[in-house]
């Protein structure tokens, strides 16, 4: 699939818009728009509660963005946050070192006339045999030597911009939970194994963003840092290596939970040359995106790098009694680091269909109902008749208090149902002439109302004052089959 249709309808229909875009736009910064915000708000939930809630071994923490800058220092990434970069002479233009072979490059070949195109990534010129020396973009530039460029936002805290008083934005949220292990172990008097959570947003001046919401300069973050004992073993195993297998396990069936298909997930192990500076081990979640199989998610064994360093650089102890062996440990730390808009973009892209439907084609995303932005779309059949308009707004403020609910009626039914589709609306409720009756003539209307499933396009009555439990059942998990045989079935 093509990632220019996810673009163009989360813009349609008011998922993501493109930053400042009165102004021209601002390179790789999005906006989540009012569909977006509920999207990327029930995949934060959904992780909160799996990985927080539901767990008696996790606690939650919510940082500052903005540490003392001795933070950088220890952790490493004043030093090794770095990427390799390098700029064209010519043109200004700025690439990372280390991803310049695999971009084609533009080639004024002296051996032809009208000597001006563009050579595949990697390969040489099939005329002269020149292989890229200047610039991918210009051709014309040469490119300065490598030299590192540190990926962290510098900014300053107070009015006076010197040196004492630079800080930066955090580059990752990890960071806030490692500096405060020892206020979250003392405040909530905990044992290891336990995990703390957060969710957050983080910032990194990235030389080559782009892609949509996949890579952006600033990004938020769902990530875990899991405590364990180095000392403990599971079946003859370290038990931080245990765990690590663990969380890759449960966070690649948390995604399938939500509905992302398992052939769409991959596993892949960093090489020793990739591995971060904290890392002893880590192993990427991939998705199949439409640029091709790319990171979702990180899930690193940090050891004790991270803590060690701080209590170094503090002169803090961070360590855990092990009551057991009557000894102060430094906890080993295995880290799941989701990105929640990537996260967000993967679910889009793996919910997207197109089918057709009598001949036509429809639009439908298939989200999971826990992740839907809208959850029930209520329209009215008629929008000239005031008792159904006024029985169809009355329910949506009802079941509003429950579920995500919208009301509309500005098309006629069966475009309203796409537009449904199109956005993922698990449900939708038609009041027409029968629910209400017609006052008139006399004759009293059923009460009932027509449901109709996303999926199967399958529709049934229902009375309204049985709606809420109905919904009840389906939005805790009862499957369309079971509830809708309860009902007669509508014919669409
Ligand atoms: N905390 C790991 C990362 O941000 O990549």
């Amino acid at each position: 699939m093509n990632m220019d249709v996810i673009v163009s309808l989360c813009k349609r229909r008011g998922f993501v818009f493109q930053s400042s875009e009165i102004y021209g736009g601002i390179a790789s910064c999005w906006d989540y728009g009012p569909l977006g915000v509920e999207l990327k708000n029930n995949v934060k939930r959904a992780w909160w509660r799996d990985n927080v809630t539901l767990r008696a071994d996790m606690v939650g923490l919510d940082a500052a963005i903005l540490m003392h800058p001795a933070v950088w220092k220890a952790s490493g990434h004043l030093d090794h946050f770095t990427d390799p970069m390098v700029d064209c002479r010519a043109c200004r233009r700025r690439f990372r070192a280390d991803q310049l072979d695999a971009q084609p490059w533009t080639h004024y070949c002296p051996a032809t006339k009208g000597n001006k195109f563009t050579v595949a990534a990697g390969e040489a010129c099939r005329h002269c045999g020149a292989r890229r020396t200047l610039c991918p973009e210009c051709g014309k530039g040469e490119l300065t030597p490598p030299r590192q460029f540190n990926l962290m936002f510098k900014t300053f805290m107070g009015p006076v911009e010197e040196d004492a008083a630079v800080t930066y934005l955090r580059p990752e949220t990890a960071q806030g939970i490692f500096v405060n292990f020892d206020n979250v172990l003392q405040s909530m008097r905990l044992k290891l194994p336990f995990g703390v959570a957060q969710i957050g947003k983080s910032f990194r001046n990235e030389i080559t963003p782009g892609n949509f919401i996949f890579r952006t300069h600033e990004f938020e973050q769902m990530e875990i840092e899991f405590f364990v004992n180095p000392n403990d073993t599971i079946d003859g195993r370290p038990a931080d290596e245990v765990w690590h297998e663990r969380w890759i396990e449960e966070r690649l069936a948390w995604y399938q939970r939500y509905g992302i298909r398992r052939e769409n997930l991959r596993l892949r192990e960093h090489e020793k040359g990739e591995l971060a500076h904290y890392a002893k081990r880590t192993a990427d979640i991939d998705y199949k995106f439409p640029i091709g199989w790319s990171e979702l998610e990180g899930v690193a064994n940090r050891t004790d790098f991270d803590l060690k360093q701080h209590s170094q650089a503090s002169g803090k102890s961070l360590t855990y009694f092990d009551e057991e062996r009557k000894t102060h440990v430094v906890p080993y730390v295995i880290e799941p680091s989701a990105g929640a808009d990537r996260s967000v973009l993967a679910f889009l892209v793996d919910a997207y269909r197109e089918e057709e439907v009598r001949g036509e084609k429809r639009v439908v995303l298939r989200f999971h109902p826990d992740l839907a932005p809208i959850k029930i779309a209520v329209l009215p059949l008629l929008k000239k008749r005031p008792e159904i308009v006024a029985t169809a707004q009355d329910l949506r403020e009802r079941l509003a208090r429950r579920w995500t609910t919208v009301y509309d009626d500005t098309a006629a039914i069966g475009r309203l149902y796409r537009r449904q589709d199109e956005v993922g609306t698990p449900y939708c409720v038609t009041v027409d002439v029968q629910t209400v009756g017609d006052a008139e003539k006399g004759e009293a209307g059923d009460r009932k109302v027509t449901v109709r499933a996303r999926d199967s396009m399958e529709q049934i009555r229902v009375p309204l004052e049985e709606l809420v439990t109905v919904f009840g059942e389906l939005f805790d998990g009862a499957v369309w089959s079971a509830v809708a045989a309860r009902y007669p079935a509508v014919k669409g």
